[in-house]
Parts: C-alpha cells; structure tokens; sequence
C-alpha cells in the first residue's frame, strides 16, 4: 500500500516528507500543499511546501554529490540504475495506487506507467554504457593548412546538477526519463516533481534511495510554484532544465540562464486521412489517440482533418466505438475518467461552448459531473472556433472536413504547436509527401502519434518544445564534449 510497508519512512502522519541528501524530511516551513483527488474532489495526500531556503540548501548538495558520482565508473552507474529498475517495478502496485488516486489514471494504465518506466531506465543503463563509452579521435591534417601535430581526443562530460520537472499525467515515467539518462551520464538530481503527481513521484524517488545511490545525488523538493518555481528554474546551481509541461515552458525558456534546455510542451496533433484509409483502422486510432487518458496526453489526436468524402463514414465508426467506452472511477479501470482538476475542467468546458455557440455538431450529448466529462466527438467544426487550435487536455475531440490532403497540411502547419501528427492512407508515396510537408516532430504513418517506445527519438518544433528527447538524445543532451588535444614538436610522419 502507499505510504506504508517499504514505504513507511517517507510519510509523517498524514503528510509526504521531501528527500534531500539521501534522508525524508519534513519542512521548515511547517506548511504543507493539498493533493486533491481529482475523482473524489477531496484532499488524498499533502506533501512539504519547501522554502527557498531548503531549495538553496538541495542545489549546494546536489552539486557536492555530482563531482564524486562523476568519479564513478560508469558500469557501476548501470548497475544502480538497473537495481533502481527492479526495485520500482517490485513495487508498481503501491505506486500504481497513488497515480489512481492523484491523477485518475486508470488502474491498468497506472501499473502500465510504472513497468514501462522500469523498462527505461534499464534500457538507459544499457544505452549508456554502449554511448557514453565512446569518444572521437581526430587528427589535424585532415583540415587545410594544417599537418599532422595534433591530436584530438573527445570525450563526453556531465553538466553538473539537473532540474527535472515533469508534468502531472506522466509524473513517474516522465520523471525518470530525465532521472536516468542525467544520472547514467554522471549528473546530480534535483527533482520538482508536479503537485497532482508529487507523491507517486516521490515513491518513485524512494525505489532510487533502496537502490543505493550516493547520498545527496539525488533530491527531490515538493512545494507551491508560486514560491519554488521561479526560484528553481532561474537558480545559479542548476547546469540543465529539462522539463515537460504546458505554455510554463515557454516562460521558463525565457527565464533560464545560458544552460542546455529540453522542453517537451503542448501539442494540438492532427490526424488527417485520406480517402483511400482503412477507415476502422483510424476509427480505433482515434479512440486510443484521442480518449485514452481521456485525452490528456501532449501526443493526443487533438484535431482530425478528413476528408470530406468519407467523413460520415468515418464518424459513424467512431461514435460507435465512443458509445463503447467505460465511463467512471480510475478503480474500475475506466477508459474515461475524471480530468485532472477543477481548472481544467472548466477550460474544456469553454471551448465545447464556444464551438457549441458557432455551430459545430455534437455526436454526443456534452455531459459532465464535477471534472469527469463524457466522451465527445465535434463534427463540422470550422477554423474560426477555438477547438480548432486550442488543446483542451480532455475527452473532446473535433472533426474538420477538408477537401484535399493540402488543405490538411494547411491546418497542421497555421498551428503554433508541432508535436506530432499522423497520416492515414494506403499510399506510401503520399503518405511520405504528406510527412514532409507536415511542420512537426514526428509524423505517424497509419497509427496514433505516440512517444513510445521510449528510445526512439522525440520532439516538438515551434511552442511544442526545445529539443530532441528519446533515451539516446536524453544521454546526448545531458553531456558536453571535453577535448584533449595532443601536440607534438613536428609532423607525426616526419618519423619515416
Ligand atoms: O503527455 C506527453 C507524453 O510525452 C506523451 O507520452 O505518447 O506515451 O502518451 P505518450
């Protein structure tokens, strides 16, 4: 159960206690943060509201802890990442628990985020291992003017301490894609995790601590944004920021100082299919790449842009498959479930009135009790409504009917997001015209967008994101090359 059995030590009372320098402790403020239960709308855990000062007193630590942890080899670095793996998939039961309470994720999903986020950092150790392992070897006279006196020698160097701040839908798995590859290639840790989220964070961060890091290299600080937020991102002792979550990103980008940024943020995906599509095919696309989660994915179909021919087609199989969906508590592994607060409810909510008020057709009935709201395909919406562009984070999907496969790309490419997209037709050729023109990170041929699996590479262009992310890009991103060059008195084949 959370909180309790190999658990117990990261709990005091009713509240989570945060993790700084190897130890679970309570903060000085004396305040704590609400984590409500987005299903039941009551308070289900409370975490440490750390101060400014704790957050000081975590960098200065962070940053002691990395200099030795760089001294480590790097085979012993793998083996406590692969040990921290075991351990978390040992406990995704209790840890599965605390995503159902904090973030309605359901039961099945929940264990599914804990086993998949082991399966990271074991394929990070091993990645590892086999990139950090290699560096180059130039010699100068392949440039012109130049003989061959030098040799150059690279290697790849840790940053120094890491901020990850993860979003609250994946906080376990989004948490450790930055944890392992920082940790493989030598870095320190400092963690934020998101409040709706933070203690199956923290459960996360505990199965690190069994598994035996070195005391302070990784630390994880739990408060109010209004009072850490800033302060973390902006603070001299952080060497990189990688960060996964909304428009915050973009003001973080902003803020932060000439360090290595990784932004995973928002994305309004399309979905566009032409007449030629298996048309059940995309209807159970649609249903995984828009409903799961309920929507609340950054890689969500968030707009699909059909073709107006087989339209109706098209939205018949998908409000029959809509009309199948569970829709109720994350216990009951339900496919719908509540979203994730109050806010955000009531964000979705505007657009569905907005594109209600200019005419778009409903499929369903708009249906919702407190943040649950029912599954809703928009037929017939137009450029001018604001679902059209915006990213509700929620079980509401629009359709737009184009007429010619330019006229999608037109719409993919107007939007300020560039996650990913998808194509669905049985024509490679236009298929890969199609992918070339879309303006996003990856484009989908025939299936959902999707990160997964976790080592191929991922990325957004324009508000969507900085960077490439993907275990490999993960490691590559948190090094910097160190040259060592070597000069000799003359020309190495003066010698004969
Ligand atoms: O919400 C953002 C995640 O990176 C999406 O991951 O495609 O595995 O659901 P996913």
């Amino acid at each position: 159960m959370a909180g309790s059995g190999v658990f117990a030590e990261i709990t005091d009372g009713d509240e989570f206690k945060y993790y700084i320098e190897g130890e679970w402790k309570k903060s000085a403020s004396g305040k704590s943060v609400s984590i409500i239960n987005p299903t039941t709308r009551k308070t289900q855990y409370k975490v440490q509201a750390c101060t400014q000062e704790e957050v000081n007193k975590v960098m200065e630590i962070a940053k002691a802890a990395q200099k030795l942890w760089a001294k480590t080899p790097l085979w012993k670095r793998a083996e406590l990442l692969h040990k921290a793996a075991a351990i978390l998939k040992e406990h995704k039961a209790p840890i599965a628990e605390c995503l159902v309470k904090e973030i309605a994720k359901p039961a099945k999903d929940a264990v599914t985020e804990v086993v998949r986020s082991g399966d990271l950092v074991s394929y990070t150790a091993e990645e590892g291992v086999r990139i950090l392992g290699q560096g180059t070897y130039l010699v100068s006279d392949s440039f012109p003017g130049n003989e061959r006196t030098k040799y150059c020698l690279s290697s790849k160097i840790p940053l120094g301490v890491v901020l990850a701040i993860p979003p609250f839908n994946y906080p376990v798995n989004l948490a450790v894609s930055k944890l392992a590859p920082a940790l493989i290639a030598g870095n320190s840790i400092v963690l934020k995790p998101p409040t709706q989220g933070a203690v199956s964070a923290l459960h996360m961060v505990h199965c690190f601590h069994l598994a035996g890091f070195p005391k302070g290299l990784i630390n994880c600080v739990t408060g109010k944004g209004s009072e850490i937020g800033d302060f973390l991102t902006m603070h001299p002792g952080v060497n990189c920021i990688s960060f996964t979550g909304g428009d915050t990103g973009i003001a973080i980008s902003k803020k932060a100082g000439m360090i290595p940024l990784q932004m995973e943020l928002g994305g309004k995906d399309a979905c566009i299919v032409l007449e030629d599509a298996d048309l059940d095919l995309v209807a159970a696309n649609i249903i995984k790449g828009g409903f799961s989660y309920s929507g609340q994915r950054c890689t969500a179909v968030k707009v699909v842009l059909v073709m107006e021919s087989v339209a109706d087609d098209l939205v018949a199989k998908v409000n029959a498959k809509v009309a199948k969906l569970k829709v109720g508590p994350p216990e009951d592994d339900c496919d719908i479930t509540a979203v994730v607060s109050e806010s955000s409810a009531n964000f979705i909510e505007g657009l569905v009135v907005d594109a209600k008020q200019k005419g778009a057709t409903f499929c369903q009935e708009y249906k919702r009790e407190g943040n649950l709201i029912w599954p809703l395909l928009l037929d017939h919406v137009r450029p001018d409504m604001r679902i059209a562009w915006e990213e509700p984070f929620g079980p509401v999907l629009p359709v737009i009917r184009i007429t010619s496969a330019e006229e999608g790309i037109h719409h993919c490419n107007a939007s300020n997001f560039g996650l990913q997209g998808c194509v669905f037709t049985k024509d490679i050729n236009k298929a890969m015209l199609i992918s070339d023109a879309m303006e996003t990170g990856t484009v989908q041929i025939n299936s959902a967008p999707a990160r997964g699996p976790d080592h191929f590479p991922f990325q957004g262009i324009k508000d969507s994101g900085i960077g490439s992310q993907g275990i490999t890009n993960s490691i590559n991103m948190m090094v910097k090359v160190k040259s060592t060059v070597i000069n000799l008195p003359c020309p190495s084949y003066a010698m004969g």
